[in-house]
């Protein structure tokens, strides 16, 4: 389980996000939502590890990272994976070796086994046949899967998307959707998206937070999330409708 305690981080003097508690409860989706500038990928991101807090606790199951060694977080962050908002691919590497990135740093498999797991996590996506190819000559949409296969390869325990569907098609976002529910199915995982697809939304159905001026201002199911009266949802669910 993440479990986050009183957290605030700020850059200079400006707080982006100010007293932060949440819970992300194990092998389900949570989905953290929020206009443009709310703070959700500064969250992600302290979550990684990536931007230390002002104060406040992030445990991450049994361990508290904010104040971790270099060393012993990315011994946590092994268990941890993120899909970043720009797939994030290496142009220079084909679709192959971006997928085979994280096993080839990890230096725990054989060449045999990273072949056998790279052609396995791209059929998961659909693109096994799409191996050769330079991310140059892909659409956004299978640049994310790509980078969803990448993401997945070290069987992380954790996994957050960072607007996953931003910027991709109807029919694309709902494939990129109705994919990252079949890896929540096919793996154990506790899964964080960040969005505020509304489409996306009401089809993953998870658990729902609500980030607003840098604090959490709702968190409950999908279902009491839609039928809440807080103005401020309401404002968030006939804008984004
Ligand atoms: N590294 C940084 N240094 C200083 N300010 C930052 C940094 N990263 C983010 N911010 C500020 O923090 C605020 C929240 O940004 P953040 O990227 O978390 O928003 P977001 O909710 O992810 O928005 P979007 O939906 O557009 O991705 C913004 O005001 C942004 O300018
Ligand atoms: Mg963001």
């Amino acid at each position: 389980m993440i479990k986050i305690e009183n957290l605030n981080v700020g850059f200079g003097e400006k707080l982006i996000l100010e007293n932060i508690n949440l819970q992300l409860p194990n092998n389900q989706i949570t989905t953290i939502v929020g206009q443009s500038g709310s703070g959700k990928s500064v969250l992600m991101k302290t979550i990684e590890g990536l931007y230390k807090p002002n104060s406040g606790k992030i445990w991450i199951d049994d361990t508290e990272i904010t104040k971790l060694s270099k060393s012993k977080l990315n011994q946590i962050r092994q268990k941890m994976s993120m899909l970043f908002q720009e797939s994030a691919l290496l142009d220079s590497l084909n679709v192959f070796q971006n997928v085979a990135l994280p096993l080839y740093e990890a230096k725990q498999k054989t060449e045999i086994e990273i072949e056998k797991l790279v052609r396995e996590n791209l059929r998961l996506v659909g693109l096994e046949t799409a191996l050769n190819n330079m991310p140059a000559e892909l659409s956004g949409g299978m640049k994310k899967r790509v980078a969803l296969a990448r993401a997945i390869i070290r069987q992380p325990r954790y996994i957050i998307y960072d607007e996953p569907t931003t910027g991709l098609d109807p029919i694309i976002s709902d494939e990129i959707t109705k994919l990252i529910l079949k890896l929540q199915n096919s793996y154990q995982l506790t899964s964080i998206i960040i969005t505020h697809d509304m489409d996306c939304i009401s089809k993953v159905k998870g658990n729902i937070a609500m980030l607003h001026d840098r604090k959490i201002v709702f968190t409950g199911k999908y279902d009491e999330f839609i039928n809440s009266n807080k103005p401020i949802v309401r404002k968030f669910l006939q804008k984004e409708e």
